[in-house]
Order: structure tokens, then C-alpha cells, then sequence
């Protein structure tokens, strides 16, 4: 679809919800925002925390990802979106994360407006895609070599006519926020294997460990599917590097901090005195 088409086709909808409906244009432009921060959000934080117990859980992956990260990463920097071709066994890890744990799994059922003459498929489960034993191996389990091993991480050899990954939904409704959260969540995951460690937590009481539990009975089955609450041990790798760019980062923000929730003012606040 070209972007011509794509504006046509919102104008025409634009204009007949203000026809029909009494909507004011602005109505309409605010809530399709709303619709951006509602479709990229919660999916983009499932995805960081189920990344997070997963780190914690399998620590021999996590020892292999700040491997290769450290050979291509000077300590000096913090990762750069270009490292991602140089880190193939993250890139793995972050699909077998989506594949096992999508974060929209059921995506939206979508209906059609006019009958139609040959079954559509408007609804699909990546899900059950995803971790279907006919095209995975040990389907249920978090092994990122899968995707070193073959391309789309099934079994080495097999025809199939998969993508990547189907976390991002397929077909004409297939999710338009795909290309640039793929590089937010190339990005941050780089950044938080660097900068940190993800381990074990225990109990403050006893000293005894707290194994975090990341199997399918860990994560939650609604609508947007996160790990249920976890505790973990997040240990910093880098730290002066670390609180110099979250300085920087702050005070590059702050433009930004008009208009705040108190709760929200008040973490900033105490954040800055913290750390600056
Ligand atoms: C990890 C992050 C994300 C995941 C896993 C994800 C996944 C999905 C899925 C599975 C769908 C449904 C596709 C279908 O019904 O076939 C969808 C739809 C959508 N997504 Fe995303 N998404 C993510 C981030 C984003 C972001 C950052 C944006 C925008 C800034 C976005 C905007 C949308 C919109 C507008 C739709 C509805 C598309 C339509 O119905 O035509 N998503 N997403």
C-alpha cells in the first residue's frame, strides 16, 4: 500500500465518522494516537519483561550474549543500534524470546464489512503457530540456537514458507508499529545484557534463593500475555557508564516533564537527586 493510498483511505474514514457520527476531526486524530500508544505499549513492555525472566532463569544464554556482545562492544559504550549484525546469538535470543512468548498472541479478531465468497482467515493464534511441535523442536522450551540453526528457528531443512516470526500478526492487518519497535527492542535488548545481570534473587529473610519460575505457567493468558510478578536479582555490569547516560538521558527529557501526575513528578524528582 502505498502512503498515498493509506492517507486516502484515512481521510475517507476520517470524514465519514465527523459525517454520520457528530465526531469532531481532533476527536478522531486523538484517539487514533491513543490507538499507537495503546497497540505499542503494553506488547512492547510484555516483551521486555519476558525477556527479563528469561535472562534470569537460563543464566548459561546470558553468559553467551554479554560473550558476544563484549567481543563487539568496547566498555566504554553503551551498544549502538548498527552492533545487531554483529551479534547473531542475540538477534537468536530475541526471536525465540517473541516465538515463545508473543506478546499479542491471540491478535485482534478482525471481522469483514461485506460477505465474502471463500473463508478468510480473520482471526489466528501466533501462539499456536509458533509453538506447534509439527514445526518446532521441543517446541515448549526456550532454546535460542534454533535460530542459528535454521532461519526461521524450525526444523534445519524444512520447507516452509514461515517468516521471521508471526509475533507481529499476519495478512493485511499484520501490526504497522512492527519495523520500528523491532528496532527499539534490538536496541534495548543489546543494551540491558550489557548493562546488566539478571540473576536469582533471595529471600531477605532466610538468604534462600528465589528460583524465578519462567515456565508456561509463569506468564499470564490475557489478552496481552506478561510473566506473572517475578522477583530477580538485576546486578549492574557497567555502572559509571551506566549513571552517565541516564544523567544525560534525564536531563534531555526534562523539556519533556510539563504537566506531570504528581506520582510521576515526584519519582523524577527524587530519580535527579539521586543520581545527578
Ligand atoms: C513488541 C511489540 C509489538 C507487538 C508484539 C505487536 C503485535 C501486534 C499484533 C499481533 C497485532 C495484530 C495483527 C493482526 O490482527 O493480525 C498488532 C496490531 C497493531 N499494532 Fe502492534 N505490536 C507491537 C508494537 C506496536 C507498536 C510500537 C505500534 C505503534 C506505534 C503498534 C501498532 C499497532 C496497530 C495500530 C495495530 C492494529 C493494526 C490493524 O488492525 O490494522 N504495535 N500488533
Amino acid at each position: 500500500m502505498t502512503l498515498g493510498t493509506c492517507l486516502w483511505g484515512w481521510n475517507k474514514t476520517r470524514n465519514s465518522l465527523v459525517r454520520s457520527n457528530g465526531v469532531k476531526p481532533m476527536q478522531v486524530f486523538g484517539s487514533a494516537c491513543g490507538v499507537l500508544v495503546d497497540a505499542g505499549s503494553d506488547t512492547t513492555a510484555a516483551y521486555l519483561l519476558s525477556l527479563v525472566l528469561t535472562l534470569a532463569s537460563h543464566p548459561q544464554y546470558q553468559q553467551r550474549a554479554w560473550q558476544e556482545l563484549d567481543a563487539v562492544v568496547d566498555s566504554d559504550r553503551l551498544p549502538e543500534l548498527n552492533d545487531i549484525t554483529r551479534v547473531p546469538f542475540v538477534r537468536a535470543l530475541i526471536d525465540e524470546v517473541l516465538r515463545l512468548h508473543p506478546p499479542f498472541s491471540m491478535a485482534l479478531p478482525h471481522a469483514t464489512r461485506d460477505d465474502i465468497q471463500i473463508a478468510h482467515l480473520t482471526s489466528y493464534s501466533s501462539d499456536a503457530i509458533t509453538n506447534d511441535p509439527n514445526n518446532f523442536e521441543d517446541s515448549g522450551l526456550f532454546k535460542p540456537e534454533r535460530f542459528l540453526d535454521s532461519k526461521f528457528g524450525t526444523f534445519p531443512g524444512m520447507d516452509t514458507d514461515f517468516r521471521d516470526n508471526y509475533a507481529f500478526g499476519g495478512g493485511r492487518r499484520i501490526c504497522p508499529g512492527q519495523y520500528s519497535v523491532r528496532r527499539l527492542i534490538n536496541l534495548v535488548t543489546m543494551r540491558l545484557i550489557w548493562a546488566f545481570e539478571f540473576g536469582e534473587a533471595r529471600n531477605a529473610q532466610t538468604n534462600q534463593v528465589i528460583p524465578p519460575n519462567s515456565g508456561m505457567e509463569a506468564f499470564d493468558n490475557e489478552l496481552i500475555c506478561f510473566p506473572l510478578p517475578f522477583t530477580c536479582n538485576i546486578k549492574p555490569r557497567h555502572p559509571e557508564i551506566i549513571r552517565e547516560k541516564f544523567a544525560g538521558a534525564l536531563s534531555e527529557l526534562e523539556k519533556y516533564e510539563v504537566n506531570l501526575w504528581k506520582g510521576d513528578a515526584d519519582k523524577m524528582e527524587e530519580l535527579r537527586k539521586r543520581l545527578l
